[in-house]
């Protein structure tokens, strides 16, 4: 039997144009979309390699790094956590991972995979680690790595990062962050908060197409994945292999798989928009736009879920459901009448709270307003809408 041509390729890709306000992804600025259009190259064509080359430089700046690993793993975040994981971790090492959202499940559930001793740090969702905490627990657990969070996109919280790499270095830990939902909306430091490995996504602040996980390994990292017992126990992750295909080795660049490279050009446009608008700008665009959402939620009655400002990420604004008000509803009501997208909970917070992303191209005043109207329009129909949707 021969299997028929699908009549569903036979009509036009349908792909309407929405504005993503959830936790991502973001919409691309018409320059990230026309890099992508550029000629196809061969993944180790020298005009390639130069535009490699140049997402580095441009990823050093977003990371604050001197770090010579710094390089992309192509595919999402999972995959920047599932590369930490394979090259830090070897059987029965002891991770200790902070664990207040669905994130930090994640990482436990991938570094059990790969035979680590998990050890976990449980906090409710939306708090975070305090310095203290965290010192008592590499007291009490020995690890030799320490996995945060930055930005909790399933709950909101934004963990403190200061002062942690310091008491990583003096337990002799090492120290792992998740930057996919926070980097470039709030500070980030690699090197001077001591931080040994970060990972983050394409398609959140930086506003490129999910498909690369921009990942940076320090020396210290880099010397526990030379001295391991074991060998890396995957070999699209390793990342001695992906550091030699990125040029940052100082070896010749060797296959090791072929590049994205429509994705790679797309990013290093989306990096050379980070770097002309600059990170305190950028950072200072992220929290203003956040205070003007936080308070215009509050004028409209709703309450935030984390009620101290300090733990909140701007990128990730986690707002309490009100009594009897139906999500969905309020969400449906988004997209079906303005082709806009706010999300529900993620994980733990799933059913308790709506999500409203403040990211990269799409973080401005105009959406912001455009979010509290149609909250505002959504809630007052709310009855009409439990009876209707
Ligand atoms: C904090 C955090 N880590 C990891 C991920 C996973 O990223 P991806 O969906 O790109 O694989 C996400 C996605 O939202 C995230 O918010």
């Amino acid at each position: 039997m021969e299997v028929p041509k699908p009549k569903c390729l036979e009509h036009p890709i349908n792909v309407p144009t929405k504005l993503l306000m959830g936790p991502g992804p973001v919409n691309m600025p018409l320059r990230v979309h026309n890099a992508m259009m550029k000629p196809m190259l061969g993944h180790l064509h020298p005009e390639f390699t130069q535009v490699m080359d140049e997402v580095k430089e441009g990823l050093k700046y977003i990371f604050q790094t001197t770090a010579e690993v710094v390089c992309c793993v192509s595919g999402t975040g999972h995959a920047g956590m599932e590369a930490t994981m394979c090259n830090l971790l070897e059987p029965n090492d002891v991770i200790l991972i902070a664990q207040n959202g669905i994130w930090g499940e994640r990482a436990a559930d991938m570094a059990r995979r790969h035979d680590a001793d998990v050890r976990l740090i449980k906090k409710p969702p939306g708090d975070v680690c305090s310095l203290n905490e965290l010192e008592s627990a590499l007291l009490k657990h020995r690890p030799a790595v320490l996995f945060l969070v930055q930005g909790e996109s399933s709950t909101g919280a934004l963990q403190p990062l200061e002062g942690v790499g310091a008491l990583c270095r003096k337990h002799g830990v090492l120290l792992a962050v998740d930057t996919v939902a926070s980097l470039g909306g709030v500070p980030f430091f690699m090197d001077s908060w001591e931080i040994d490995v970060v990972y983050t996504g394409s398609q959140k602040v930086i506003s490129a197409p999910p498909s690369v996980a921009p990942i940076a390994f320090n020396d210290r990292a880099m010397e526990k994945v030379r001295t391991r017992k074991t060998p890396i126990r995957s070999f699209y992750l390793d990342i001695t292999w992906l550091a030699n295909y990125w040029g940052c080795d100082g070896l010749p660049r060797k296959y090791h798989h072929t590049g994205p490279v429509s994705s790679v050009y797309a990013l290093r446009e989306a990096l050379s928009m980070v770097s002309e608008e600059g990170l305190h700008a950028l950072w200072s665009r992220h929290s203003s736009c956040a205070q003007r959402l936080y308070s215009g939620l509050e004028a409209l009655g709703l309450r935030l879920f984390i009620a101290d400002p300090a733990k909140r990420t701007p990128t990730v604004t986690t707002i309490c459901i009100p009594e009897g008000v139906d999500w969905m509803k309020v969400t449906k009501y988004f997209m079906s009448k303005y082709q806009v997208e706010v999300s529900g909970g993620l994980g733990p917070t799933a059913g308790k709270v709506w999500r409203i992303g403040l990211m990269g191209y799409n973080c401005i005043p105009e959406n912001v307003d455009k979010v509290l109207k149609i909250m505002k329009e959504a809630l007052a129909n709310e009855p009409l809408l439990k009876s209707n949707l």
